[in-house]
């Protein structure tokens, strides 16, 4: 994350300034940045910006969000591949550009969300498994990403074996919630990433969870998925009396030229209109590209169709959970 770039163009743009508002706090020292680690520009050319730049210019210019009460928001399928993790992800790291606080919980011991967000999962000595099974404190397992109000709580192949381990446990359905406690007067977003498996690890996130995200793929093989999911959140609601706030499916790696992808999305609209956000997100080669760097694509491009689609989902789900209360600024 250290190693993202920002134009002056689009660091203003991050902070809701045009160019010449941003020149103008600089030259009237309303707002000092080191530029840290940023190559010094040539004569005549913009300087660039860092991610310390960008809270240093929110905390300067008293430009931070209202807080919220800490928000529990799952991405999960049982299907595999339909982009849980590169919407999850870059979702997450907006919500931080914007100057949220934000935690993500890699659920998945292929560690992709790790990679995602720049961090080596197998070179992490604690994961959640450590927080859940041995009850080692949440904080103690959190990493930073690199990106300020990012934090990460790591996976790897030690992972794989939790569903096993939360077995024989007293409340095990509830380890999450439970451990999720500690910090809730920390992060204002907890973005979970959920592996494609049915298990206890994933009904502990979805007990954890306020709200459920759904990427499906416009495919019928996702369409049928969905029933499954759907069977499970109701079972979850009869018999763990935990409802859920609110189900948002959205149809990932879109493509309008496919007459099936069409037929896809008319069939999800039909069966699911209460649930289905009408922002898509399109097919976009940029998230492949991004996720092979460790960079989200809003940093990597971030006038990709993705990254413009992320955010139109990002300003839909707000609008539906609602903005949130006017706590005084930390
Ligand atoms: N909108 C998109 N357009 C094009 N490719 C995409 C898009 N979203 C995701 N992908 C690609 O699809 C593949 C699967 O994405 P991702 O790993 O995010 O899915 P997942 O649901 O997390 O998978 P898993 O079930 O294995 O955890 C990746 O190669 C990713 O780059
Ligand atoms: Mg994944």
């Amino acid at each position: 994350m250290e190693s993202i770039r920002y134009s002056a163009r689009r660091f203003a743009q991050v902070l809701g300034m045009t160019p010449q508002e941003l020149a103008r706090a600089e030259s009237s020292h309303a707002l000092e940045l080191e530029h840290a680690g940023m190559p010094v520009p040539a004569p005549g050319k913009p300087a660039l910006y860092g991610v310390a730049d960008l809270a240093a210019a929110r905390t300067q210019l008293g430009k931070l969000p209202a807080r919220r009460l800490m928000r529990r928001q799952l991405f999960l399928n049982f299907k595999g591949g339909t982009g849980k993790t590169s919407v999850s992800t870059s979702y997450a790291f907006r919500l931080a550009e914007m100057g949220h606080r934000v935690l993500v919980i890699d659920l998945d011991s292929q560690g992709h969300a790790s990679k995602c967000l720049g961090v080596a999962g197998e070179e992490s000595t604690a994961t959640l498994f450590d927080a859940i099974i041995k009850k080692q404190p949440l904080k103690e397992v959190i990493v930073p990403t690199g990106m300020p109000g990012l934090d990460l709580v790591p996976s790897n192949l030690s992972m794989s074996t939790i569903d096993l381990s939360l077995m024989p446990l007293a409340a095990r359905e509830f380890r999450l919630r439970n451990a999720l406690k500690e910090v809730e007067n920390q992060y204002d977003y907890v973005v979970l990433d959920a592996p494609p498996s049915f298990g206890l690890l994933n009904l502990n996130a979805l007990m954890a969870a306020n709200d459920l995200f759904v990427p499906v793929l416009a495919d019928f093989l996702s369409f049928h998925g969905l029933k499954l999911l759907f069977e499970t959140v109701q079972s979850l609601e009869e018999d763990l009396e935990h409802v859920l706030d609110h189900i948002f499916i959205v149809i990932n790696a879109y493509n309008a030229t496919y007459k099936i992808a069409k037929e896809a999305r008319e069939a999800l609209e039909k069966h699911y209109p209460d649930f289905l956000l009408k922002q898509v997100i399109r097919q976009c080669t940029k998230f492949a590209q991004s996720s092979s760097e460790g960079i989200p694509i809003f940093a990597y491009d971030s006038e990709s169709k993705g990254a413009e689609d992320i955010q139109s989902v990002l300003d839909e789900v707000v609008g539906r959970i609602g903005e949130p209360v006017k706590l005084k600024l930390a």
